[in-house]
């Protein structure tokens, strides 16, 4: 019995040898990999952001970095100011894992299926994740420039920003219980830009800045 275990574990470990090798064509040398040189496999951002202090991201996804293609990762590497956040969104096709590269005081979290809220508060050298398609945030309760990369499960995690994704239906107003004129106005403070600074006025006052200081309004500013 024993024996024929053995021996079935051993036809099985050769059958996923010779299976991995056939498949190097498929997985491991994607289409676009055949063609590919050493320098591909690095990624260098092209945006760089040289003010310390300002908030960045820049994904290495596929679209962004070929050799990723088939592969079933993707990273992305963020810069976030002192106070600012990183409004709530989703990735619809990825978990994420982040990874504190730099932060005293980096607030996190996501709302779960049943509606709870996980939030934590991180600092260098600590991960966190982020479940597949659950809404989540960043945001810097630190004086100083927060860094860290979030590692996704997909070449092509997909992101969708809640709030200005949500301003774009007609229904926007209504599901937050606005009246038209009150809806009309929380449509126009939605904010545009990937990033809220002087999103907390806590942070704002204990770290001095001199930025506009946030309304209370739809969309955190
Ligand atoms: C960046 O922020 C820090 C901390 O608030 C401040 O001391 C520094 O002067 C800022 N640097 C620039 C270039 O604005
Ligand atoms: C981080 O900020 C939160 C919210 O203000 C606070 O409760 C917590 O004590 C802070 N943690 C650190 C290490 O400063
Ligand atoms: C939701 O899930 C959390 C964590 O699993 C649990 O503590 C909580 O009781 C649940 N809430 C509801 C309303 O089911
Ligand atoms: C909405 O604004 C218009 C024009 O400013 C005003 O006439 C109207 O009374 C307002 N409606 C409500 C429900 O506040």
């Amino acid at each position: 019995m024993a024996i024929a275990t053995f021996s079935f574990v051993a036809a099985a470990l050769l059958v996923a040898s010779a299976g991995a090798m056939t498949d190097n064509s498929a997985t491991v040398l994607s289409k676009a990999m055949k063609t590919m040189v050493a320098s591909d496999f690095v990624y260098e951002p092209l945006v760089k952001n040289s003010d310390v202090n300002s908030s960045l991201s820049q994904p290495r996804m596929v679209e962004q970095w070929k050799a990723l293609e088939g592969q079933g990762i993707a990273q992305s590497y963020f810069k976030l100011g002192a106070c600012s956040l990183r409004p709530p969104h989703v990735h619809q096709f990825a978990a994420g894992l982040l990874y504190v590269i730099s932060a005293s005081n980096l607030s996190v979290g996501f709302v779960t299926n049943n509606g709870t809220a996980v939030t934590n508060y991180i600092s260098t050298g600590a991960s966190t994740l982020f479940p597949q398609g659950l809404i989540h945030y960043q945001q810097n309760l630190g004086c100083n420039t927060a860094t860290y990369t979030i590692s996704y499960n997909s070449e092509n995690p997909g992101t969708q920003v809640v709030v200005p994704a949500l301003s774009k239906l007609p229904v926007f107003g209504a599901s937050l219980g606005l009246d038209a004129n009150s809806s009309k106005s929380a449509m126009s403070s939605v904010p545009a830009a990937p990033f809220v600074d002087s999103s907390d006025p806590l942070c704002v006052a204990r770290c001095k800045l001199s930025g506009p200081v946030p309304a209370a309004a739809v969309g955190g500013r």
